[in-house]
């Protein structure tokens, strides 16, 4: 009975009824809806079972999911794409491109696999874009996201001279107005570029709100692209993962099914051209299953997970840090998870951060070090974070066996000298002995070490892109977990949204419809008025558009938790802030105002 309950939970969103108005994407998990009240066990279950819904097999004609057929056919022809640029590299490139985590996850993959062809002496095919540049990888840019133009000229920039181009769109909510400019851009030169869009919604629930200066909208770029599939002309990777497990919030499972439906292309391809393993369907559907077995290998360690959920959690409840200091590509994974939560729960730049072995030397981004505002290596830390740590701030270790165990336990040793509240992740391979010693030492150090193990990898790039996406699950988990624990979230809604394109200004507007039962006119009306701090709107800021709106409410904070207590109490601007002040737990205010 309990089982069939929890199954009908699982499946609740795929029905029509169920937020019909919305796009997978944007829906709220009926998982995760009282995510807000949950202990940290509870919460990590509850982000596992989110996660799980990612391989769910198809049950009906609604939704195609990860391992429906025709998805995986499409990684099959996209795959053959990259293997025939792969053979004849000369005046071809395969670009990645994305905003946010979609365009960090097109730096991180577009790193590995150029990696990966250095290492076979042959020259890199893969070029990424990030909106905003690559202070984006490592910060909150969102306002590039919103402009078409600056999408397009980016990607002729990085084509400049091609005369092959695979194009790869990420856009997890088919919204992106930055990809679709390159999408169309595409569209109209056939004979050089071939489209790719990934995200997760079908077409029909692409994003359709006119894009100022341009005469498409994403739903309509994306329905052209569906026609031109049937010819190979543009290819379609669009299943659903389900509703984030906070609403919204892609870079939990679109970030993973992006991580993963690139890298199985990608490999396929690597393989198809290096190692003569043709691409067939079963070798795809192989690889995806692996994917599915690294969410079973991580959540193993609920308990430890759960553990370094409820510290993080303390620490941020009593405004101090969370660091996350990595090595390799997953200290890339850590920097990523940090840089997201300032956007996604309105968190301080010194709430979370993240630092890499190496720093800039290690990242290897195209702009390379981005400023002391961007202070990233490992020395960063010792030298300007270190210092003011006590107890009550948290570091997080982490690493595989494959990197310098004896840089981990010295650097363990120093951060030891100032704060107890030391932990570690590690993955090995069953049977590694090596670095054992060593790895005794950092375990004396630390609060906790969550050891993760891997049975004997396939192959060496596989292993290490599964312990990548396993430590995403885990940071995910982990940082969304803790903000959950300092009030952030209510229900399963980031109330404390940034207004900062015209995607979250729809967002918002539609939270405070939802919350406080008003009709969209009124709530649009209240959030202006906490972007402009004014009672009464003036005719200046009625006419201005949203590009104008979301620039404003960059400098501002609690535009929404204002606007919703001004709407529930009708009270004004400045009573609302001085409740907010009384009451700086967002989740406990609103509850408040609400009962
Ligand atoms: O606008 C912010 C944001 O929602 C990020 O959190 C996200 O990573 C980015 O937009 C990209 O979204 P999408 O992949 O749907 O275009």
């Amino acid at each position: 009975m309990a089982e069939s309950a929890c199954l009908s939970t699982m499946h609740e969103w795929e029905s029509p009824d169920y937020e019909p108005s919305l796009p997978v994407s944007e829906k709220s998990n009926p998982l995760t809806r009282d995510i807000d009240r949950a202990s940290a066990n509870c919460i990590v279950r509850m982000l596992q079972a989110c996660d799980a819904q990612m391989f769910q097999e198809e049950t009906g004609a609604t939704y195609q999911r990860l391992l429906s057929k025709q998805v995986v056919e499409t990684l099959m022809e996209v795959a053959k794409k990259v293997e025939h640029i792969l053979k004849d590299p000369q005046d071809s490139v395969v670009v990645l491109s994305g905003c946010g985590t979609s365009g960090r996850l097109a730096f991180l993959i577009t790193s590995t696999f150029n990696r990966a062809l250095r290492e076979l002496n042959q020259s890199s095919i893969y070029s990424y874009i990030i909106a905003g540049g690559d202070r984006a990888l490592l910060s909150s840019q969102e306002a590039p996201e919103d402009d078409p133009k600056q999408g397009m000229l980016s990607l002729k920039k990085v084509c400049e001279g091609k005369k092959q181009v695979l194009f790869i769109g990420i856009s997890c909510g088919l919204s992106a107005p930055f990809v679709v400019g390159q999408l169309d851009l595409c569209l109209q030169h056939p004979e050089v570029y071939t489209p790719v869009l990934v995200g997760f919604n079908p077409t029909h629930q692409a994003r359709d709100e006119s894009i100022p200066g341009c005469t498409f909208t994403f739903r309509s770029v994306a329905q052209r692209m569906q026609e031109l599939t049937k010819s190979q002309k543009a290819f379609l990777i669009n299943p659903a993962v389900g509703p984030e497990a906070i609403s919204g919030s892609s870079r939990m499972k679109g970030g993973s099914a992006t991580k993963i439906l690139l890298e199985v292309i990608l490999s396929a391809a690597h393989a198809a051209t290096f190692t003569n393993t043709p691409i067939t369907y079963k070798g795809i559907l192989q690889h995806m299953r692996a994917y599915k077995k690294t969410l079973d290998v991580t959540f193993a360690q609920k308990e430890g997970i759960s553990a370094l959920l409820e510290a993080a959690g303390k620490s941020l409840q009593c405004g101090r840090r969370v660091c996350y200091l990595g090595w390799g590509s997953l200290a890339t994974l850590g920097l990523i998870d940090a840089s997201e939560c300032i956007p996604t729960f309105g968190a301080d730049y010194e709430d979370v951060r993240g630092f890499i072995n190496g720093g800039y030397r290690e990242l290897n981004n195209y702009e390379g070090p981005l400023g002391p505002d961007f202070c990233i290596a490992h020395e960063d830390f010792l030298h300007l974070v270190l210092p003011f740590l006590n107890d009550q701030d948290i570091v997080l270790l982490i690493y595989t066996h494959s990197d310098d165990v004896s840089e981990v336990a010295k650097l363990a040793r120093r951060v030891r000298e100032k704060t107890s509240n030391l932990h570690a992740v590690y993955h090995r391979v069953d049977g590694d002995t090596a670095a054992a010693v060593q790895q005794e030492d950092i375990n004396k150090l630390c609060l906790s070490s969550l050891k993760i193990t891997w049975s004997s990898p396939a192959s060496g790039i596989l292993a290490h892109l599964q312990w990548e996406l396993s430590t995403k699950l885990l940071l995910n988990t982990v940082s969304t977990g803790a903000h959950v624990l300092k009030g952030k979230i209510y229900q399963n809604y980031m109330i404390d949204v940034q207004v900062t394109n015209s995607k979250l200004y729809c967002r918002a507007t539609r939270l405070l419809q939802k919350l406080s039962g008003c009709p969209e006119s009124q709530c649009e009306e209240a959030l202006l008025k906490t972007i402009y701090r004014v009672d009464k709107l003036t005719a200046d800021i009625t006419s201005s558009d949203i590009a104008t709106h979301t620039r404003t409410a960059r400098n501002r904070t609690k535009v929404v938790p204002l606007a919703l207590v001004c709407l529930l109490t009708g009270c004004s601007l400045m009573e609302a802030e001085t409740h907010l002040e009384q009451q700086p737990i967002v989740r406990e205010a609103v509850e408040a105002c609400l009962s």
